[in-house]
């Protein structure tokens, strides 16, 4: 089962979940995707996997629909995840993210799911000292800095709750850096609804055409170019570590539980490093001007890995030239055939 499934994580999950053998179930309601994600899903794979559309919030849907199914394990993808809209529209991300996975824990206790991999992110870090760079599984968790934060640190507690009830459940909570890039086939991608809030799509519309201006947020904070230092993971590298983690759960290999991975690159970069990689590797021009910080960035965060390249035995192989240039080729494919 994964939530989500429609999403930008969520649907280059599905498809390396379908191209490994494993029969997949979507569940989104298109709050932040649309159906045309089948279609690239579908000129992937081959095939268009079971899906239903509904809002995870909503209890009696959910249990209707695991009292028809049965799953081995659930990837639960599914959140709103805008930090700048969480801090105007609080409780929308509290109902949204929270009621969300309280249905999906209690239709999975109620219907024998006992395995859930759970989306997380290190904004459950903050804005780490120094001395604390890179962020280990073991670093402090700090006070969320937006709603959405929140949702997250509160999600992971949920999870750890609910495990020590009911042991016979598995989780293994996923930390995500800053996933991007697409499909090295370009045919599924990352498709924010109306103005990307995140950089790497910012940067492919700004390129193409559809937005005249990068606004870079920011130049004078203590890093080398005065940018924020972000750890840029590349979507299938990303992917990999989920299909490690449901293996590692359904065979029973986990060895706490909940377990918790940092999933990053171990290396940090500036917005402007990431800037010139782009108009190197595409041969573009990039439209960006300074501004001034956007509220709540914080100044730099990047992964260690160690434990997560030790236990999953997973490493990321692409680099960000790579992610650069799936992301370049599915903005010009999702723009010639929109
Ligand atoms: P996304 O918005 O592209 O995908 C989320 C999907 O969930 C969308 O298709 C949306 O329609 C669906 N959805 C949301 N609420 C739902 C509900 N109540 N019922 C059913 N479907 C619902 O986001 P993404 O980038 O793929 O992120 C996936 C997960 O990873 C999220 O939990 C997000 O918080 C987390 N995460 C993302 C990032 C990132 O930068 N992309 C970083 C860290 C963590
Ligand atoms: C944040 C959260 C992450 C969350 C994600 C969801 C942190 C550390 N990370 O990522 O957990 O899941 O949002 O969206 O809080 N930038 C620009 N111009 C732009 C857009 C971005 O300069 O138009 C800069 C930002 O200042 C930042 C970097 O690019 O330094 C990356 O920004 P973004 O892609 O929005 O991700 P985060 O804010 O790091």
């Amino acid at each position: 089962m994964v939530t989500g499934g429609l999403g930008y994580i969520g649907s280059h999950t599905v498809v390396e979940l379908m191209q490994k053998g494993y029969q997949v179930h979507i569940i989104d309601n298109l709050s932040n995707s649309s159906l045309d994600v089948l279609e690239g899903i579908q000129r992937i794979t081959g095939e268009i996997p079971p899906y239903d559309i509904f809002d995870l919030t909503e209890k009696d849907k959910v249990f209707q629909f695991f009292s028809k199914n049965s799953f081995d394990a659930i990837i639960h993808f599914a959140a709103f995840k805008a930090v700048g809209e969480s801090v105007e529209k609080p409780l929308l991300y509290y109902r949204n993210n929270l009621n969300s996975l309280i249905n999906i824990l209690d239709g999975a206790l109620n219907f024998g799911t006992k395995n859930l991999v759970f989306s997380s992110s290190c904004t459950v870090y903050g804005q780490p000292d120094d001395k604390d760079l890179p962020v280990t599984e073991n670093s402090p968790i700090m006070p969320a800095n937006s709603p959405y934060g929140n949702t997250k640190q509160i999600s992971e507690e949920i999870i750890t709750d609910f495990i020590k009830s009911n042991p016979q459940f598995s989780a293994i909570l996923l930390r995500y850096f800053n996933p991007i890039g697409a499909h090295p086939t370009g045919f599924i991608g990352e498709l924010p609804r109306g103005v990307p809030n995140n950089l790497v799509p910012f940067i492919t519309q700004t390129a193409i055409g559809l937005r005249q201006e990068l606004s870079v947020f920011g130049d004078d904070y203590n890093t080398p170019d005065g940018t924020p230092i972000r750890d840029y993971i590349d979507i299938m590298d990303l992917v990999d570590a989920h299909i490690v983690a449901v293996e590692r759960l359904t065979k029973g290999q986990t060895k706490k539980n909940p377990e918790v991975f940092n999933l990053g690159t171990g290396r940090g970069l500036t917005v402007l490093e990431v800037i010139k990689t782009f108009e190197k590797v595409t041969e573009q021009k990039l439209n960006y001007k300074i501004v001034g910080r956007r509220e709540g960035d914080i100044e730099k965060v990047w992964a260690d890995t160690s434990f997560a390249n030790k236990e999953l035995g997973w490493k990321t192989k692409r680099t960000l030239a790579d992610s650069l240039e799936t992301a370049w080729k599915w903005e010009q494919y999702y723009q010639k055939n929109a």
